[in-house]
């Protein structure tokens, strides 16, 4: 590690007040492969990298969840080519990560609607799962056909179904009941909401949510984010004011 990074982590280490739930959109892997003459698949690739470098930077702190935005709904929009390319991508780097992410410790879970893959690939992500269910370290929640919108519709409609056959009844319902209904029912919202790239957006990410979750943009793109501009991020949130209202 650097000597500016190893400063940084000590720092955040002894202010102690960590987001327990990091989420990330990782955006800018096209932009750095077209500044450098190459194709946008080159830009995935050394994207991986980062994920590589940032899981286990976020680990290493004693971050509880990392959720990483690797595929939108919206994405299949993208030229074949291009979302076969992250296909493949995906499915190698869990198969050839599994082993180093099961022995730090990574429990790895997805959220999205994964039974859209084929099964054969599926496979690949459930065997992973089942493989780290156990460890109690970083949880790594991979974002994949992830669609804010889609989620909250699928719990809208799960929740009809629930007041219909008599499970649930509609004056019980409270914003904790309506978070059990979404993908991430298991998980504390998002503290801190990292995007790179520069973009003002939220691309229809963990739009319920992120409601107050604390947001951190930055001009550095994903293949470029490295161990310190993630400790930076982390150091702007520990001294921020959450004020969720109040004075
Ligand atoms: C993020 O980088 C990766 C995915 C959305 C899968 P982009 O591919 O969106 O990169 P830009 O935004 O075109 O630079
Ligand atoms: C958001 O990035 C999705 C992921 C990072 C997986 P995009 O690059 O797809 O978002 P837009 O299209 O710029 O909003
Ligand atoms: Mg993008």
């Amino acid at each position: 590690m650097s000597a500016r990074a190893t400063q940084l982590k000590g720092k955040i280490l002894k202010k102690g007040n960590l987001p327990a739930h990091v989420a990330i959109i990782m955006d800018g892997n096209g932009r750095w492969a077209k500044k450098r003459g190459l194709p946008r698949t080159a830009g995935h690739k050394a994207g991986v990298k980062t994920v590589k470098r940032i899981v286990k930077a976020a680990g290493d702190l004693g971050i509880s969840v990392l959720t990483l935005f690797t595929f939108s709904q919206e994405n299949w929009k993208r030229p074949k080519s291009e979302v076969s390319a992250i296909m493949k991508l995906l499915y190698e780097t869990t198969k050839r990560e599994l082993n180093e992410l099961d022995k730090n410790n990574v429990r790895l879970i997805t959220t999205g609607r994964i039974e859209k893959f084929s099964p054969r690939r599926r496979q690949i992500l459930e065997e992973a799962m089942e493989r780290t269910k156990d460890n109690t370290g970083l949880i790594l929640n991979l974002a994949l056909n992830y669609g804010g919108r889609t989620e909250i519709l699928d719990a809208v409609k799960r929740i009809a179904r629930d007041v219909k056959t008599g499970k649930l009844s509609l004056d019980q319902l409270t914003e904790e009941k309506f978070s059990g209904y979404l993908y991430t029912k298991d998980l504390p919202d998002p503290d801190l909401l990292i995007r790179t790239s520069g973009e003002m957006r939220i691309s229809n990410f963990l739009l319920w949510q992120t409601s107050y979750t604390e947001l951190y943009v930055t001009d550095v793109l994903w293949p470029s984010f490295s161990a310190v501009d993630f400790y930076e991020a982390i150091w702007d949130y520990q001294n921020r004011e959450r004020r969720f209202g109040r004075v």
